[in-house]
């Protein structure tokens, strides 16, 4: 009997994927969800955008865009065409066939994950669950979240998993910014609760999207792959940061030291230092891992010594921006500091744990007077206090003592500071190829 409703359960669902019938449902139209949203609704699915951020809903309806990666005409046209609305009515869940879970996982004070956004979007489709409802978790976490956290809410009302609904984990990979690799064309990981659950996941992927679809035999394998993925770009990149600071105690150049190490064919990848990890995920995602792993009587070791490493950084920059300040007889205490670049990484807007906060925690508890300029960020408040950008020109760089550059954004004028900084710290090697510098010149 069970068998028989399983079969024409999963055979309705794989019809309405198939002939593009099917109602999808994203939660959360952050940096994530907004993208995976429009890419399917382009692919003529009708899409529901659910958030619990009013502004961000009716902005949306509107066919207002705030993400980069977004195409505005592409907004524009999908909203004008009825297929992508947005609300803040999670009961619209009860007409959704699939639906994708992108809202936030960060951690807390104590680096613990914390999950209550999955579980608040969990229990937001439990009210209003159905039968023939496929569910994708796309939010980085730690392994067994679908299984031991979203599962057992799903299943309160007694709706069973691979028979009723389908459950699976599909990390996202996205990478604002990136050019080359956009939601479109990054391959995918596939793990279901049940081989069902896989199945119908891969189909409605490869009905999206552009790319490979790489299926695992569970939630857990795609959770795990997530998480390394990110650990591997924390460590590595907590290992360049160590080079730069034994570099710079040695007086050998480290970006010329990796470049050189990056001639080698294979086995090696270059990574590179800077003023410190940033974003939402790369800081982050590996402290899910060595929280959960806790649970096992185990406690990781490379996790917790790049992050000692990588979160040395800021007060390493500010180190070495006294010393180089010291070379001039100038103290840090009252001198002009600009910090040219306040997102976490080149070309986007995101400033999301960026290492500009404890580099001007730093600055500020030395006594300096800090400035910034970013032409993605206009704004922020750090700390009870308003920062806004300080426009870059000749006057604005000249009255600066130090001009810092913290962010490489490709549509900086690296002329305009070039010919106009008494002294450059460069901490991303963004002007080291640069002739036109008429001042002091120091890289990390
Ligand atoms: N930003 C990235 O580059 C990136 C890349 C890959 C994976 N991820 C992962 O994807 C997930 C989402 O990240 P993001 O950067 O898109 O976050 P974000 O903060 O940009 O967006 C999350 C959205 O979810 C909304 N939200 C919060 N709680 C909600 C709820 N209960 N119901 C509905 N909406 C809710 C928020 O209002 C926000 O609009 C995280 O797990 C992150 O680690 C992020």
């Amino acid at each position: 009997m069970s068998k028989t409703i399983t079969n024409v359960t999963v055979e309705n669902l794989f019809t309405r994927i198939k002939n593009k019938t099917a109602k999808i449902g994203i939660i959360g139209l952050g940096y994530v969800g907004l993208p995976l949203a429009v890419e399917i609704a382009k692919s003529e699915y009708n899409v529901v955008g659910f958030d619990v951020n009013q502004q961000k809903v009716d902005s949306l309806n509107n066919g207002h865009n705030y993400i980069n990666d977004v195409n505005d005409e592409d907004l524009v046209k999908i909203v004008e065409n009825n297929k992508f609305i947005s609300t803040t009515d999670f009961s619209q869940i009860q007409q959704i066939d699939v639906v994708l879970v992108c809202v936030p996982t960060p951690i807390d004070a104590h680096q613990h994950p914390d999950i209550s956004y999955i579980q608040s979007a969990t229990k937001n489709i439990a009210n209003y669950i159905h039968d023939e409802m496929l569910i994708v978790l796309e939010s980085t976490t730690y392994p067994n979240t679908t299984k031991e956290v979203m599962l057992p809410i799903l299943m309160e009302k007694g709706h069973k998993v691979g028979e009723d609904f389908f459950l699976a984990y599909s990390p996202e990979r996205v990478d604002p910014g990136n050019e080359n690799f956009k939601t479109k064309n990054i391959p995918k990981i596939v793990g279901g609760i049940t081989e069902d659950c896989t199945m119908l996941t891969s189909m409605f992927y490869k009905s999206v999207l552009n790319s490979n679809i790489h299926e695992v035999s569970s939630p857990a394998v795609a959770e795990m792959a997530k998480i390394l993925e990110n650990t591997f770009r924390n460590i590595n990149i907590g290992l360049a940061n160590e080079m730069a600071i034994i570099c710079n105690k040695m007086g050998i150049d480290v970006w010329e030291v990796i470049n050189a190490a990056a001639t080698k064919p294979f086995g090696f990848m270059p990574f590179y230092p800077g003023p410190g990890l940033g974003g939402h995920c790369i800081p982050i995602d590996p402290f899910y891992l060595s929280w959960k792993v806790k649970e096992y009587k185990y406690h990781v070791r490379l996790i917790e010594t790049s992050s000692e490493i990588n979160n040395y950084m800021p007060e390493f920059v500010v180190e070495r921006s006294m010393k180089i300040l010291n070379e001039v007889k100038k103290p840090l205490n009252g001198s002009n500091v600009l910090l040219v670049g306040a997102a976490y990484k080149k070309d986007i807007d995101d400033i999301r744990e960026s290492p500009i906060f404890e580099i001007i925690k730093y600055f500020e508890g030395h006594g300096a007077n800090v400035f910034f300029n970013d032409p993605y960020i206009s704004e922020f408040n750090f700390n009870g206090k308003k920062y806004v950008s300080f426009p870059l020109n000749k006057e604005n760089l000249s009255k600066m003592d130090l001009s810092i550059i913290v962010t490489n954004h490709t549509s900086l004028d690296y002329k305009l500071i070039a010919e106009h900084s008494k002294i450059i710290f460069d901490t991303r090697n963004a002007m080291g190829n640069y002739s036109g510098i008429k001042g002091q010149y120091y890289k990390l």
